[in-house]
């Protein structure tokens, strides 16, 4: 087992009624003036934000306010919200929404506490040490933002879209209400779905050995976000599920399913990361238009992690040898995809690359990994234009 750090600081309220505590945490937590930050409507459209707006007033915080933040989000709205924040004294933040929205806040934060221009924590000139606090409640189960330490923005005039991690980020607290997630469209809850599947599998498939609690914690998350997400396409109102999916969101990304690993994998992300730059494709579906190619190109180099990935979580019995046990939990992933609603090419995803599409996307995507990305096979650029074309 790897030697590792396991920092998870963000209190999380959990369940039904929870969001009607934000108030008593906001004053909890000491917020003087708060920026409510939220994205392009369903808050407003569900009642959320007026129930917001109420417990503010009652716990007589201050508040101003800064909505449309957009799916993908936008370095220019947070440059905008920088300069709200500093003309009116804003010394917390309270995020609405999904992982757009709190990622919107937490560049916020870096941008006011750290000075300077912003992108330079997403362009690898510095390092975000300090943040303004943040609060999350959230709205969709995906991205896993609001116990992450992580923060992906668009660079809306050059079209990069980076992360970056620091855990000064990582939000106070979470309120985390399933009932919140009920309104989700059938599409964005199975793209949640697929992401929050998607971070434990790239932690999963890595070069590390004797990890065998971690392995069955993944294991487990994975199986239950399996079965739930099923269950949610026929029954989009089932509590139950919707909380196992809200709670393996967190769970998935807040770093427990890498504890003793070597980092995971992590290159279907930096694949999709430059499809959501140029295409604005919604994140879970880029993830699983190309998992599957990369995957195909990768299995040889672990084999025993993708056998042990198909028996343990999606259940195919064992094929004689690793090698055929280890492709069909390859196609038994994508069935599972399928079954959900998502696409697993890029002509399922709905776009069609150019050639020179490609090679740009191949480009970017080794400038913002910083190198060759991956772990299970470090991928040079001929890959990862190749996982594109395979893809297609
Ligand atoms: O903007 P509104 O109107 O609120 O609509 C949103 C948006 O269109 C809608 N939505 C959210 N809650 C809803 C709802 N619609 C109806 N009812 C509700 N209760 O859903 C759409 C998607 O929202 P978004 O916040 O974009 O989704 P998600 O949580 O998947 O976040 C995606 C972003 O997070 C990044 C992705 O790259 C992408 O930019 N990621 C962030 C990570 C992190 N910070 O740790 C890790 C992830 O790997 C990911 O890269
Ligand atoms: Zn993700």
């Amino acid at each position: 087992m790897h030697e590792f750090t396991y920092y998870t600081p963000t209190k999380v309220v959990f369940g039904r009624g929870s969001e009607a505590k934000t108030g008593a945490l906001l004053k909890e937590y000491g917020a003087g003036k708060v920026l409510l930050h939220y994205g392009g409507g369903s808050a407003e459209r569900s009642g959320l934000l007026g129930r917001i707006r109420e417990q503010l007033a009652a716990e007589r915080i201050p508040f101003v306010e800064l909505g449309g933040v957009m799916p993908n989000p936008r370095l220019s709205l947070v440059r905008e919200g920088i300069t709200l924040c500093e003309g009116e004294g804003v010394d917390f933040i309270l995020a609405v929404g999904g992982g757009s929205v709190i990622d919107s806040a937490k560049a916020i934060g870096y941008g006011v506490t750290g000075g300077g221009d912003v992108w330079d924590f997403y362009d690898f000139k510095r390092k975000a040490e300090t943040c303004l606090p943040i609060g999350a409640v959230l709205t969709i189960a995906a991205a896993g933002s609001e116990m992450s330490n992580f923060c992906v923005i668009t660079n809306d005039d050059t079209w990069e879209k980076r992360g970056t991690k620091s855990d000064a980020g990582r939000p106070r607290f979470a309120v985390m209400d399933p009932e919140l997630t009920m309104t989700l469209p059938p599409y964005q809850t199975a793209c949640g779905c697929a992401d929050i599947l998607m971070h434990t599998m790239e932690r999963y498939f890595n070069h590390g050995e004797n990890m065998e609690l971690t392995d069955g914690i993944a294991e487990a998350l994975m199986r239950t976000v399996i079965r739930n997400a099923g269950i949610l396409v026929k029954e989009p109102e089932n509590y139950e599920a919707r909380a196992e999916i809200m709670w393996a969101g967190s769970l998935s990304h807040n770093g427990l399913t890498g504890c003793g690993t070597d980092g995971g994998d992590w290159a279907t992300h930096k694949l999709e990361h430059e499809l959501g730059a140029m295409f604005d494709v919604a994140h879970g579906a880029g993830l699983t238009a190309v998992w599957g190619s990369w995957a195909r190109l990768v299995y040889g180099e672990r084999l025993d992690r993708f056998a042990k990935f198909a028996t343990n979580v999606m259940n195919v019995p064992w094929q004689g040898n690793e090698r055929e046990t280890a492709v069909c939990g390859i196609y038994a992933a994508e069935a599972f995809f399928r079954s959900i609603g998502m696409p697993v090419t890029l002509a399922e995803l709905g776009i069609a690359p150019t050639e020179e599409q490609i090679d740009a996307l191949a480009e970017k995507c080794m400038k913002s990994a910083q190198g060759m990305p991956g772990i299970v096979k470090k991928l040079s650029r001929e890959d990862i234009a190749g996982i594109y074309r395979a893809a297609m």
